[in-house]
């Protein structure tokens, strides 16, 4: 059968990547499109990255298109001490033959979206952009988006950002908060549960027989990461955040979800982009979003290699 549909929107981005080979090797996916945003580098690298990526995984059947250069009101905030300056760290692909189609992402986002009403989910794995502009520009979506699944957010974990917000949420806080008021059926994937998925040498070394062109380019490209999260951090291995959120989309028993009403602040001081999930429902306010808050994480290394070695 068609499988489920999914919109794949993200800034690739070393952890994007490893989402695309992920969803390559998930045959329950029907992928519907790939759209680009600005995040982790500018949205024309990002774009060039995802063609790259398309070449790779023998994905060209896959419409992909570009979206936001910028965040709805916030100025652009890249993260190239993160993802190198390619956006793909030291890995190297060739230079992509395929080419974006006309639509930009909110428009490809918005037709794709009323042709399939219902059925459609978004799996949103970088700052949410695309989906605020084509839920401001066809109020009419919000209610036929299946659900949106999207790695955003901490609740108790540090902030990777600041010190209390996650990189995709700060690079567009206000885009976020449309999300959290759209009353879509909302997944979100902090980093509470993605920084407990830390890939490590170890998983490459599991990865041997894998198809060679894919395991060069997983090694080359967190190889960046690692160093990132080691000098930045002080983490060993490298959190593979955007996996986690595409696997849950066949494999949702990997993680405990918890229905909360979640907030965001847009003015503080130091809180800016911080997302609060009230726990106790003090604010007495129905959930709006459920929120991923414990990980079966060998569970989730054994997915991601298994469904990788099936390449
Ligand atoms: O905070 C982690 C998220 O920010 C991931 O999606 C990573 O790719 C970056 O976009
Ligand atoms: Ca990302």
């Amino acid at each position: 059968g068609a499988g489920m549909k999914v919109i794949l929107d993200t800034d690739p981005g070393i952890d994007d990547a490893l989402a695309f080979i992920l969803l390559k090797a998930m045959p329950e996916i029907s992928l519907q499109a790939i759209t680009v945003t600005h995040g982790n580098t500018t949205v024309e690298k990002c774009t060039t990255n995802a063609l790259k990526l398309v070449e790779l995984l023998g994905m060209r059947d896959v419409p992909v298109a570009m979206g936001a250069t910028e965040p709805l009101v916030k100025t652009l905030s890249v993260a190239e001490e993160t993802h190198g300056d390619t956006g793909l760290g030291h890995a190297v692909l060739p230079n992509p033959t395929t080419t974006i189609v006309e639509s930009n992402a909110a428009n490809l986002i918005i037709d794709i979206v009323n042709a399939n009403p219902g059925e459609i989910t978004i799996l949103c794995i970088g700052p949410v952009t695309n989906l605020a502009l084509a839920l401001l520009k066809d109020p009419t979506l919000r209610k036929k988006i299946k659900n949106v699944v999207s790695m955003a957010g901490t609740i108790h974990y540090p902030g990777n950002a600041t010190p209390s917000s996650e990189y995709n949420v700060f690079c567009d806080p206000e885009s976020f908060d449309i999300l959290l008021r759209s009353g879509i059926d909302l997944t979100i994937v902090p980093l509470d549960v993605t920084y407990q998925c830390l890939f490590t040498k170890a998983h490459i070394e599991r990865l041997a027989g894998a198809r060679e062109d894919v395991c060069n380019f997983i090694d080359r490209s967190t190889a960046f990461y690692m160093e990132f999260h080691a000098e930045y951090q002080g983490i060993q291995g490298c959190a593979i955040n955007d996996p986690l959120a595409a696997a849950i989309l066949v494999k949702p028993d990997l993680v405990k979800m918890r229905d909360y009403y979640v907030d965001i602040e847009l003015h503080g001081e130091f809180t800016t982009a911080k997302i609060s999930a009230d726990h106790f429902n003090a604010s007495g306010k129905a959930p709006n979003a459920k929120v991923a808050m414990e990980v079966d994480v060998d569970a989730f290394m054994d997915f991601f290699i298994e469904r990788v070695k099936t390449l």
